[in-house]
């Protein structure tokens, strides 16, 4: 299942569409169904076994599609419903984390129906100067700015509202970004990420080759083993399962933050799973199997 109506359909056609190929390359009876295009009741009527969920965002990675399957009592890949619900949420994200000392960076919420400007100056002073501003439920750092002033931030959280009502704004890390993908209880080898742009967004993440993917990342054996470890345990917190990736910033002190937990990361040409798979001997067809087989039920 992959297209969708959220604002990470483009990205989800490009990774259904290869995981379709993957899937049929193996000779597994695969089709296409866009929720976008489709009425759910279709997968009934056409006696689908299974539903391989590689839509991005709201609307089928964040438990609502999840909850419609199992009411059809049709089995489906990846993460459940609570899990999904958590993980599209930032913040509801960082606050489980926080709740059981896992690292994450510090943060301050602004909600579209109390937020007041005024607050911005105070906002950037406890953060540290330097913040990131997110739509708590998006993907693909859409609505997102990296911001170092009182006057861009609240230009910033405005944007932001536009694609949520509830902004994360969250200390910048500065340093590297890391991600570990996760596959069947299994954290894959760590990719790190680095960007000439301000940030990894959506044009590093999709649009440019100045994005230069590193993996293995180069951390050390131990680094890399407890780093598995709290991206194992941050993924269980949020009751991920089956399949995922956690993202994640290393401070300039080498210290790891958990930035979030995607239940249906990429699979694009471009995406990090695939590269960590491969990195683990796992051909982009082997990963979709693998990803297939995947359930919370
Ligand atoms: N939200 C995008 C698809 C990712 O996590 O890869
Ligand atoms: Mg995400």
């Amino acid at each position: 299942m992959f297209g969708g109506t959220s604002a990470e359909r483009e990205v989800s056609l490009n990774s259904g569409q290869a995981v379709l190929v993957g899937l049929t390359s193996l000779g597994v009876d695969a089709h296409k169904f866009d929720p976008a295009e489709q009425s759910l009741t279709e997968l009934i009527s056409q006696k689908f076994e299974r539903v391989v969920i590689v839509l991005h965002g709201r609307g089928g990675e964040d438990g609502s599609l999840q909850g419609a399957l199992q009411q059809l009592n049709l089995p489906y890949t990846g993460t459940g419903v609570l899990g999904s619900a958590l993980c599209m949420d930032k913040i509801r994200s960082k606050q489980v984390w926080q709740s059981l000392g896992l690292p994450t960076a510090n943060y301050k919420i602004a909600d579209k129906r109390s937020f007041d400007a005024g607050s911005c100056k105070a906002i950037m002073a406890s953060l540290g100067d330097e913040v990131m501003v997110k739509p708590a439920q998006e993907g693909s750092s859409i609505g997102m700015a990296r911001v170092n002033s009182a006057l861009q931030l609240e230009t910033a959280v405005q944007n932001a509202f536009k694609y949520d009502n509830k902004v994360l704004i969250e200390q910048f890390v500065h340093g590297s970004e890391y991600t570990v993908s996760i596959l069947n209880g299994q954290a894959l080898p760590s990719i790190s990420m680095s960007t000439p742009r301000d940030f990894y967004d959506y044009a590093a993440k999709y649009q440019t080759d100045s994005t230069v993917y590193t993996c293995p990342s180069g951390l050390t054996a131990d680094e890399e083993s407890q780093l598995a470890e709290l991206a194992l345990e941050a993924f269980d917190a949020v009751a991920g399962s089956g399949w995922g990736r956690v993202d994640f910033m290393r401070d300039q002190l080498g210290r790891f933050y958990l930035l979030e937990a995607n239940t249906a990361p990429g699979m694009t040409e471009k995406s990090l799973v695939p590269l960590a798979a491969k990195q683990a001997g796992l051909s982009f067809a082997e990963l979709s199997l693998a990803v297939l087989a995947t359930t919370d039920l």
